[in-house]
């Protein structure tokens, strides 16, 4: 890997590259423990985790509004501990905190921003990028009337005023009710074709990500535990997952699953569900279920769908033991 001006680039650098990244907060535990990874041009890269996780320090490192502890981040081929501002060029940012000014229009905040980084051809930009969002039809509203979603549209064109070659989104479906989530992803994704831009997205809604990311790293405890395409990580789990309600003591279940059960992965425990991975057809699971008495053990309801990147997290974090003795832990 070069920085930049290390030597004349034969061809640009990748948007982000991070090696070993860590980030320790004064007198707290490690929030990022020595992260690596990757994006590529044109790619759509989820960052997915459950909350404190370590994604917004993360994303804080890579637009240089938190300083690593350890590690490198390279931005556009800039190094954020030694080129803040060449890095800050390069991304566009939406983060949490909304930098919307209430008291003016949509096209007023996006001709403040334009002005402000100096955006050249500004006009057209602003009213290109209004129309990116469709937000044309209200551009001239009080921010204060927007929605939620609009509100982050708006957030999201702001920050591709610019031109960056990476825009950087926190959580952008976080407090948005779930049709609003689903439009806002199908926008962030033709965006990404429409404007040319590399995408660094977050969430803790990890089966959304499915369908709009090419590639994901799972974080959690400031560690990146999986790394690869949504279909990649789901594939290896198992296409399905026989899930099974359990009312009452889940041992009689577990102890039959524990087989092993040939085409059967190991069974997860979470409350009352317990979820099995498996690539056997809906049919055969179901064959399974009553070949394994499953209801006469315990189990209340038997149902079979596609596995999702939940289900890749909750494997991937349950802890390594067989099913009983998970069991006989939960239990207790
Ligand atoms: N400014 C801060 N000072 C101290 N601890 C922090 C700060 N910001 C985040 N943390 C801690 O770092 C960990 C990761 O947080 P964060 O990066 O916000 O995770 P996520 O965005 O995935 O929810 C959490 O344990 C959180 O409490
Ligand atoms: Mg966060």
């Amino acid at each position: 890997m070069t920085t930049k001006g290390a030597s004349p680039a034969a061809r640009p650098p990748d948007p982000l590259v991070v090696e070993g990244l860590t980030k320790t907060y004064p007198g707290g535990v490690p929030a990022v423990r020595g992260i690596s990874f990757q994006v590529s041009e044109g790619e759509v890269f989820g960052l997915l985790g459950p909350n404190g996780a370590g994604k917004t320090t993360t994303l804080g490192i890579l637009t240089t509004l938190v300083r690593p502890s350890g590690g490198r981040a390279i931005v556009d081929g800039y190094d954020v501990a030694t080129s803040p501002l060449e890095v800050r060029r390069a991304i566009g940012v939406v983060f949490q905190d909304s930098v919307l000014d209430a008291d003016f229009t949509g096209a007023q905040n996006l001709w403040l921003h334009a002005r402000l980084w100096r955006v050249p051809g500004a006009a057209q930009r602003v009213a290109s990028m209004l129309e990116a969002v469709g937000l044309t039809e209200r551009a001239g509203d009080g921010v204060r009337t927007y929605s939620g979603g609009m509100k982050r549209r708006l957030e999201i064109a702001r920050a591709l005023l610019g031109r960056p070659r990476i825009l950087v989104l926190d959580e952008p479906t976080l407090g948005l009710d779930p049709i609003v989530r689903n439009e806002l992803w199908q926008m962030i994704r033709a965006l990404r074709r429409e404007q040319q831009v590399t995408v660094l997205v977050s969430t803790h809604y990890l089966e959304e990500a499915e369908g709009v990311c090419d590639r994901v790293a799972i974080i959690d405890k400031g560690e990146i535990i999986a790394l690869d395409t949504p279909a990649g990580l789901v594939g290896a789990l198992g296409a399905r997952i026989l899930e099974l309600g359990i009312d009452g003591d889940p041992s009689g279940v577990l102890a039959a699953l524990a087989g092993p059960v040939p085409g059967l992965s190991e069974a997860m425990q979470v409350g009352p569900t317990i979820s099995v991975p498996s690539d056997l057809s809906a049919t055969e699971l179901t064959e399974v279920a009553n070949r394994l008495r499953l209801a006469e053990r315990g189990a209340k309801t038997t149902m079979v769908r596609p596995a999702t990147l939940n289900d890749v997290f909750l494997h991937l974090t349950s802890p390594a033991r067989p099913a009983t003795a998970t069991a006989a832990g939960a239990a207790a």
